[in-house]
């Protein structure tokens, strides 16, 4: 492989924050017959990190590759071209993907035209794409997570052109409709409604990696959602950072996430999830149409981030910790038994144990269903990183007691996932069945319990009643029903 690249852009992570407000443009994809048979009885392999957006794109480029004539392989050691979509939330998810990098690095000595391709989130970092020229020469494609479309391109550049190719934009993005999507599992689906993030939490590299908030068109939404029911798919997942946010950037109509959860609500789709919720967006209106029930899951993710004033602020977050309170009393009025689940942090900068200790209180006091924890990881560039650097990091609260702290919220979270989880005791509830492994099925309920149970007549991917006869966390036990036919 020469070592001329094609295309040369950079990541620039100050102008990646940029936001100037510019129309959206929506571009349509169709594959470029040059580019239609260069993966015929080639193979690739894809790994992906992150978030649900992540496993989102996955499916795209899989889509594209596909429709290229690549076919999927297992393991990476077969593989023709080895993609990896990655994440750059948290320092230890980078670190997994330089460590892989290392290990596949001499199976190019074994197949010279072996392509290895870096996207997502982390290729939006100037820091990471430099250390990927200088250190991981093995590395032949990097784009970023405006581009995936152009995989095609970049694939036919190294294999026709032979140069490599480094294509990042840093800009505010568009919204690209029409890419043919590979999807993971055949009853349940992720649908996009925006991309980007504009609330620039001050931890948080997204508002960098994704760029500005942009909404797809509600019809394209509502078609894309009316075809997967009408071909079988079960349940979808609406996707956003923000999905709260939805609509805020049409200027020829008023239509919110609101009024788009009320039209999918009228659609065949059997069951409807939607993650991430903003507790500063999430209107009354929203909770509103929830409460129809229906299609509409009663499961809602919520994060908090922290229990303490003093960190929200810092955080940007927008909210404090009794307008959450109140958010939380709104929605159980409505449904009591709903699933609220949270993503906390803790250790970020100047949190000391009193704030630590107020923080985890309140957090008891939510009665989540379930948390995720995360120990704070500085992002380059990111506000809380620049400003803790200024005082040389003397608000960083060390690795240990992080760790502590994140151990300390797992333990609450056992409790008080199980707490939630007994009161399904007794009660029939809808399971999906998503696997059978000898004889027991796995799958999950409406309001996102984890449930297992001896198989009678129920088949993979189908809907099932579910009497609960022991709470459990992760997984509560049942007994099989009945199959819903639909
Ligand atoms: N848009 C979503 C979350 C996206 S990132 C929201 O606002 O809730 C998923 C989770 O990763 C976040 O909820 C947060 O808890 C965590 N996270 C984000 N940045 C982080 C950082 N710098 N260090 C540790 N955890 C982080
Ligand atoms: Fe990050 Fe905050 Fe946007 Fe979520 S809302 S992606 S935490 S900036
Ligand atoms: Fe990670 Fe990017 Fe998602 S940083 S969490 S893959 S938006």
């Amino acid at each position: 492989m020469s070592k001329e690249y094609s295309k040369m852009n950079m990541p620039n992570m100050t102008l990646a924050r940029k936001r100037l407000n510019k129309n959206t443009n929506v571009i349509r994809y169709s594959l470029n017959p040059l580019y239609s048979k260069l993966g015929e009885g080639k193979t690739y392999h894809l790994k992906t990190y992150g978030c649900q957006g992540n496993l989102a794109d996955s499916e795209k480029i899989r889509g594209i590759l596909e429709a290229m004539g690549y076919s999927y392989v297992d393991c990476d050691e077969k593989a023709d071209l080895i993609i990896f979509n990655t994440c750059a939330i948290r320092e230890n998810a980078e670190n997994r993907v330089f460590g892989e990098l290392g290990r596949i690095k001499n199976l190019k000595k074994e197949n010279p035209n072996l392509i290895m391709v870096l996207c997502g989130c982390m290729s939006q970092e100037e820091n990471i794409v430099n250390k990927i020229k200088e250190k991981y020469p093995q590395v032949d494609i990097v784009f970023g997570t405006h581009n995936i479309h152009k995989i095609d391109e970049y694939i036919y550049d190294v294999i026709v052109e032979k140069k490599k190719v480094i294509d990042v934009y840093s800009f505010e993005g568009d919204i690209v409709e029409d890419v043919p999507v590979i999807r993971d599992h055949n009853k349940k689906a992720w649908v996009n409604i925006m991309y980007g993030c504009d609330e620039f939490c001050t931890y948080c590299i997204v508002p960098y990696t994704r760029g500005k908030e942009r909404s797809r068109m509600p019809e394209d939404i509502i078609n894309e959602v009316k075809s997967l029911a009408k071909e079988g798919y079960v349940e979808v997942t609406l996707l956003g950072q923000n999905v709260n946010a939805y609509g805020n950037d049409f200027s020829d109509r008023k239509y919110t996430f609101a009024n788009l959860l009320d039209d999918l609500y009228k659609t065949d789709i059997k069951r409807i999830r939607f993650t991430t919720s903003h507790p500063r967006d999430l209107d009354d209106e929203t909770i509103r149409v929830m409460a129809k029930g229906g299609n509409i899951m009663p499961h809602l993710h919520l994060p908090v981030q922290s229990g303490s004033n003093n960190i929200l602020k810092k955080m940007n977050r927008k909210y404090d910790i009794s307008y959450y309170q109140e958010k939380l009393k709104l929605i159980r009025s409505y449904f009591p038994l709903i699933n609220i689940t949270a993503d906390i942090m803790v250790g970020f900068n100047g949190e000391d144990s009193d704030l630590f200790n107020k923080a985890y209180k309140f957090i008891d006091s939510c009665k989540y269903g379930e948390t995720h924890i995360f120990p704070y990881s500085p992002r380059p560039n990111t506000k809380a990183y620049l400003e803790s650097q200024k005082i040389k990091f003397s608000d960083a609260v060390n690795d240990f007691t992080k760790k502590l702290r994140v151990n300390d919220l797992l333990s609450l979270n056992e409790i008080n996932a199980l707490e939630y989880r007994k009161k399904f005791v007794g009660m029939i509830v809808e399971v999906i069945v998503e696997k059978i492994e000898n004889g027991i099925a796995f799958g999950h309920s409406s309001n996102y319990l984890e449930v297992k149970f001896p198989v009678v007549d129920a088949l993979e991917n189908e809907l099932v009643y579910v009497l609960i006869t022991k709470a459990g966390y992760p997984i509560s036990e049942g007994v099989e029903k009945n199959v819903i036919k639909k």
